[in-house]
């Protein structure tokens, strides 16, 4: 009996298979599932099953959830086409008979109006009616979205957003990965709902604070309109629909969306979440040594 993880070939898949390895799960009872078979290549080697799949495509996912306990499903990345991929993935494992089907949600999944929640609040409605055993891992922002992002804050000086005075708990997808993966390898999750965030919140304005302090000069954080946003974010090159989305996430943030105050990170991964200022300063050493090497 198998553990299969859909997402494998990115990045919190790959993070979520490591950590199962880690906890001493044997190798042979992992699948990797992912569409771009070379990036499966190097977890072949180390023993770990792997397997082509394809949420459009249901045959690929009867073979590799064939045997499968349990099953994980990172939600997709193709907007207009999760809910039906992720229904595919609900009938397969139904097919399949798994123990239980996890699946990476969205923070405060019963409330929040961010238009990137709808696919997530409708796969929670599909698991719910298939009568598969389920757990929701009700994932916030991860940090990275922030990190990735610091050489552009640094080179601008400022932090872009239309979030105001708005919390966000994000974390790390490291930390994320490693709930999923007690989840998986643990018992007792199925039926359970985690709102999964860092310990601690900040605002876009503390998050600017600590990118200057780590690069050691100022950087500010500049409250845009929704629609000014969104035209900043199509001009630095991103595609009109994405930029929105991330526009209105950013109004979600405003308005506590992304606020998570339950603890369930912290428990699930049994220590303190990653904090941005931590993260922020690791980022900042990485790029450091990156700029060194070069
Ligand atoms: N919480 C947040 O802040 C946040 C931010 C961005 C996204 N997300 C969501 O969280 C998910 C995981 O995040 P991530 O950073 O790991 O994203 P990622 O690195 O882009 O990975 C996405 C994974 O989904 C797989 N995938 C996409 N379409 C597929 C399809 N049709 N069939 C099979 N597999 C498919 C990809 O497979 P291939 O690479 O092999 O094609 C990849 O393994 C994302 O997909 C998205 O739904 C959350």
């Amino acid at each position: 009996m198998s553990i299969v993880v859909t997402g494998a070939t990115g990045q919190l898949g790959r993070l979520v298979v490591e950590e199962l390895l880690e906890r001493g799960i044997p190798a042979g009872s992992i699948v990797a599932a992912g569409r771009n078979a070379a990036r499966l290549g190097e977890l072949a080697e180390r023993g770990v099953q792997t397997r082509t799949i394809d949420f459009s495509e249901p045959a690929t996912l009867r073979e590799a959830f064939d045997g499968a306990k349990k099953v994980l499903l990172v939600s997709g990345s193709e907007p207009g086409q999760r809910l039906d991929q992720h229904q595919n993935v609900i009938d397969a494992a139904k097919e399949a008979g798994v123990e239980l089907l996890a699946y990476t949600s969205v923070a405060n999944a019963g409330t929040t109006t961010m238009a990137l929640a709808a696919d997530h609040q409708a796969t929670e409605a599909a698991l719910r009616e298939s009568g598969v055993p389920f757990t929701l891992l009700r994932n916030g922002w991860y940090l990275e979205n922030y990190t990735a992002q610091l050489e552009t804050f640094i080179a601008h000086g400022a932090v872009f957003g239309s979030a105001g005075e708005g919390r966000v708990s994000a974390a790390t997808r490291a930390d994320f990965a490693r709930a999923a993966a007690e989840v998986l390898a643990g018992e007792d999750h199925a039926g359970k709902v985690y709102e999964l965030g860092g310990d601690d919140a900040f605002t876009l304005g503390e998050l600017a604070g600590a990118v200057g302090a780590a690069a050691g000069q100022p950087v500010v954080y500049t409250d845009l309109s929704e629609k000014d946003y969104s035209a900043a974010l199509v001009a630095a090159g991103l595609p009109e629909p994405y930029a929105a989305i991330l526009a209105d996430s950013d109004l979600g943030i405003a308005r506590g969306d992304l606020l998570v105050t339950s603890g369930d990170l912290a428990t699930l991964i049994g220590r303190p979440t990653e904090s941005m200022h931590d993260a922020v300063r690791a980022a900042f050493s990485a790029l450091a040594g990156k700029a060194a090497q070069n």
